[in-house]
């Protein structure tokens, strides 16, 4: 203690006797050097201290990010995250001997790494992720022999990783992950013996591990997955026995792991799924507890359930998927109290489900899918109170499903299906209100479908209960399952009619009714004219595989069941009813006008259309004569594409038609945004995006036929008093959640993944509720995970990302950055333009308050839906940062926005923009 006083005592006389003698000979060299660089920025607002002006007395060492010695001399230059874009071409290393820290990290940085970079000698950590570097990394980086930590992860930086590397036998740390990064892994990196940090996932490395990582024993974290690592792995990676991390997944790797890999004391994270590995799993595994995560699924490992496996009390995630493993469950799973996903699916496991697996409270998913499993369900899984999904189909599993899963109350997915499952559904399962998708097909089910199951509000996208020996009517409650997309109740035994109810189910898009014993008319409704319905001797209707009914569709028999319904359950109903009503009446309007005749597809037939998603029900002539011809009175907006209209179709059913702009130099443009935009919907099946019911390709004309959005887009309604007024933040917020969770849709669960490319308040309909739709694929282009994104510059002006200006790389963050635009403007109420282009600097001092943003047409947001407000601006000025690697992904933000908000501490009309903008996501 008294020594480290004497010592800094000593410092600090040793520096006031040297900043005497030097601060006079500042190096103004730097200074300049500096500045030359500021002025080649594109933006200098980040850097606006930086100035030779009045007391600066020609040093750098007060500007904003820079540290000097005491000799004058800079040390450090700390810019992370401060909004900077431009090259680094213009900074001239060769002026900063001393620099010891170069934080440039986080910002937009673009064009080469100069090879001068070689001359920053005695340089300790350099800083450049999280930034569009692109061009090689310079082999001079190896005169950087004083280097200890080095991350240029997140680039776009291309061609070998330098041997040189190898030189600097200082370094810790070495990350360059998420680049495109090719050639093989130097195998001078064994030479770096101090390195505990090495991370090179996400490039397009090629060639084998080189066994001379072996040599690097601090190591406590090897991440090279997502490359194409060919090859066994070396028996030398047993001698890292500091491993904390090794992640070697999504390579092609091949051979048998070697038997003592899992030795080592710390091993936490263990990585290798979706490889090519073979052979046994190392017994060493058996004593590894200090396990956390274990990723095996996608080789071709072999064991015994039974006896490879031990106890892993710090255990979360397990995935063994897809592997050869065999032999029984092991009660011991339920030790690894933490657990919340075991994934077991695709192996040869055998036996029954350990009833302990009910201990594991925290668990959410469950997979033991495509198996050999047999025996019941254990009732205790009505335990997992955590659980979200419950995937078991594909085994041989029998007797009853335990009434006890309809405790599970956070369930969204249960799939039992292709079991032996005997006796009836559960009407407990009506219970489980959060379930998306309910599927129980190909069982021995009987009895039948339990009212209950109407219940299930929230069920979006399959119900399948086809395959089974269910028997009785089908139950109107059905009806109440709005959102569901999918209705598979197929080769079973249900008698009587299809409820009429079922026409309000408006979502579906697949309806499977056929090999039962149903009789009368279909319901109205698209998807019931679509659906299959073979195998129903007393069904009759608009459907290619029925006989047309003769009389009126609307039977007495089919009223009296719904005053049936009405008087057994009186409220459930009254809202669903209405809407029945509703469709009644319209239907019996147009059903006097319509005559669906065969003529009439034939008549289809004579054009040359191209057709996809055709539901049989629109013909050109129809479209023609709806708009008359696309005459003016039916256009109802226009586009970068082309001009809408609205098509009152003689059905009675009311489409949008978008008619693609015939330009002079030929259809070609047209044509590639036209089967863009229709080969990107014809993927997507989500309800807040707008459905594609068909469209034409025709020598006089190109259109898309769509559903028809009552109130139009966004934008007319946010520049117009009323419209503005009866957008309250209610629905304002909602728009903004509802536009992230569609846009996190296409972005990662579509595969392969969409960017929209032009997200504007233009392109996001609302429909008679407000709830809003993303339209207007036009300029959407499928993302081929492999293909290079280089495009032509899309998107509507004032939306578009910042880098498009000079990269020209489309991915998913542009459409991160429009999404980022569109929200503020829903706050504002207008767009955001200006406020854009002040931010960088509004967070160095010039304080936008948040009350200055909000759409002064409505009161101030208050309480909860204040707080969310709040949130959603934070999440909008995280989207709109200028550099894309910093931006969230859709994913982060759907799932922080339904995550519930938290809780803002100040009153709403004292926060700063700034300080939202300081919010950790
Ligand atoms: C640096 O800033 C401090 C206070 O902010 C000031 O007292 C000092 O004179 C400045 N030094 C130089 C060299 O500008
Ligand atoms: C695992 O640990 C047990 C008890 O410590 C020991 O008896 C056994 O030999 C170990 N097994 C392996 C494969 O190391
Ligand atoms: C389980 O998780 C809790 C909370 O995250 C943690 O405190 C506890 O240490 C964990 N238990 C084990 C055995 O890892
Ligand atoms: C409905 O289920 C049956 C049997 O499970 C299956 O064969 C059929 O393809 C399914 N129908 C649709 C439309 O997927």
């Amino acid at each position: 203690m008294a020594l480290e006083k004497s010592h800094s005592l000593f410092t600090l006389l040793f520096c006031l006797v040297m900043l005497s003698f030097t601060s006079t000979t500042a190096n103004s060299g730097e200074a300049e050097a500096l500045l030359l660089w500021k002025a080649s920025l594109l933006n200098q607002a980040p850097l606006n201290s930086w100035s030779l002006n009045k007391a600066t007395n020609k040093s750098p060492c007060n500007w904003t990010g820079v540290a000097c010695n005491y000799e004058g001399s800079v040390t450090e230059i700390n810019l992370t995250n401060v909004g900077l874009q431009g090259k680094l071409d213009n900074f001239k290393f060769s002026y900063f001997p001393s620099l010891t820290n170069l934080d440039l990290s986080n910002n937009a940085l673009f064009g080469t790494i100069p090879s001068t970079l070689g001359n920053l000698t005695n340089l300790a950590t350099l800083y450049l992720h999280h930034n569009i570097l692109s061009g090689p990394i310079p082999k001079e980086i190896g005169d950087l022999k004083n280097m200890v930590q080095l991350d240029m992860s997140s680039n776009i930086l291309t061609d070998s990783i330098p041997s040189t590397l190898g030189d600097l036998n200082k370094l810790v740390l070495l990350y360059l992950f998420n680049n495109s990064l090719s050639g093989p892994i130097p195998k001078e990196i064994g030479n770096l013996k101090n390195m505990v940090e090495l991370h090179l996932s996400g490039n397009l490395l090629t060639g084998p591990i080189p066994p001379s990582l072996g040599d690097l024993k601090n190591l406590t974290s090897l991440q090279l997955c997502q490359n194409h690592l060919l090859g066994s792995l070396p028996q030398e990676i047993q001698s890292l026995t500091n491993l904390v991390i090794l992640d070697l997944a999504e390579n092609h790797l091949s051979g048998y792991l070697p038997q003592q890999i899992f030795e080592g004391k710390f091993l936490k994270k263990f990585v290798i799924f979706n490889n090519q590995l073979t052979g046994p799993i190392p017994k060493s595994l058996r004593n590894c507890t200090s396990l956390i995560r274990v990723r095996l699924e996608g080789n071709q490992l072999t064991g015994n359930m039974s006896e490879d496996f031990g106890v892993y009390p710090n255990l979360t995630y397990i995935d063994l998927s897809y592997n050869r493993l065999f032999g029984e469950l092991s009660p011991s799973w339920a030790k690894s109290k933490n657990l919340t996903s075991l994934k077991f699916s695709g192996n040869l496991i055998t036996g029954k489900i350990p009833q302990e697996f009910g201990q594991l409270i925290q668990l959410r998913v469950l997979n033991l899918s495509l198996n050999c499993l047999v025996g019941e369900i254990p009732q205790e899984l009505g335990c997992l109170a955590s659980l979200f999904n419950m995937i078991l189909y594909g085994n041989q599993l029998s007797g009853r499903i335990p009434l006890e899963i309809g405790k599970l109350s956070n369930l969204e997915l249960l799939d039992l299906s292709a079991n032996n499952l005997i006796g009836s559904i559960p009407e407990q399962l009506g219970d489980c209100s959060k379930l998306h998708s309910l599927n129980l097909s190909r069982n021995h089910l009987n009895g039948s479908i339990p009212f209950q199951i109407g219940n299930l509000a929230e069920l979006q996208n399959t119900l399948d209960l086809s395959g089974n020996m269910l028997s009785g009517e089908i139950s109107p409650q059905l009806g109440n399952l709005h959102m569901l997309e999918i209705l598979n109740l197929s080769h079973n035994m249900l008698t009587g009619s299809i409820p009429s109810s079922l026409e309000v189910m408006l979502s579906l898009t697949s309806v499977d009714l056929s090999y039962n014993n149903l009789v009368g008319s279909l319901p109205n409704g698209n998807a019931f004219q679509k659906g299959t319905f073979v195998g129903n001797k007393g069904l009759c209707g608009k459907s290619q595989d029925l006989q047309p009914c003769n009389s009126s569709p609307i039977h007495s028999g089919e009223q009296k069941k719904i005053h049936k319904a009405i008087i057994l359950i009186i409220l459930p109903l009254l809202s669903a009813l209405f809407l029945l009503l509703l469709v009644f009446a319209i239907s019996s309007i147009y059903h006097r006008k319509t005559k669906i005749a065969k003529e009439e597809r034939n008549e289809m037939n004579r054009y040359p259309f191209l057709i996809w998603n055709w539901d049989g029900c629109i013909s050109y002539e129809d479209i023609i004569n709806a708009t008359e011809d696309f005459d003016e009175k039916h256009c109802i907006g226009e586009g970068g594409y082309g001009r809408v209209y609205k098509a009152a179709l003689q059905t009675g059913q009311v489409v949008a038609v978008k008619k693609l702009h015939k330009l002079e130099d030929g259809e070609q443009i047209d044509q590639k945004s036209f089967i863009n935009e229709v080969q990107a919907l014809t993927e997507i099946r989500h309800r807040n995006i707008v459905k594609l019911y068909g469209f034409c390709s025709h020598r006089r004309c190109m259109f898309l036929v769509y559903e028809y959005m009552e109130r139009g887009n966004l934008a007319n309604i946010l520049y117009n008093e009323e419209g503005a007024r009866e957008l309250n933040w209610v629905k304002r917020v909602n728009i903004i959640k509802t536009v992230a969770h569609s846009l996190s849709y296409m972005h990662h669960d579509c595969v392969p993944p969409i960017v929209h490319r032009d997200i504007s308040s233009n392109n996001v309909l609302l429909d008679s509720e407000f709830e809003p739709h993303v339209s207007d694929f036009g300029t959407a282009r499928l993302l081929k995970p492999d293909s290079c994104n280089w495009t032509e510059l899309a998107g509507t002006f004032g939306y578009v990302a910042p880098e498009l200006g000079y990269t020209m790389r489309v991915t998913e963050k542009c459409d991160v950055y429009s999404f980022g635009v569109l929200a503020l403007e829903v706050i504002i109420g207008t767009h955001p333009g200006d406020i854009i282009s002040s931010l960088p600097s509004s967070k160095s001092g010039q304080n936008l308050q948040l009350k200055d943003l909000f759409d002064p047409r409505l009161p101030h947001p208050e309480d909860q839906v204040g707080n969310e407000v709040i949130l959603a601006v934070s999440v909008a000025l995280a989207c709109i940062n200028a550099n894309p690697q910093t931006r969230p992904t859709m994913e982060h933000i759907s799932r922080k926005i339904s995550a519930g908000t938290p809780h803002f501490l100040k009153p709403f009309h004292t926060v700063e923009l700034s300080q939202l903008m300081e919010f950790q996501l």
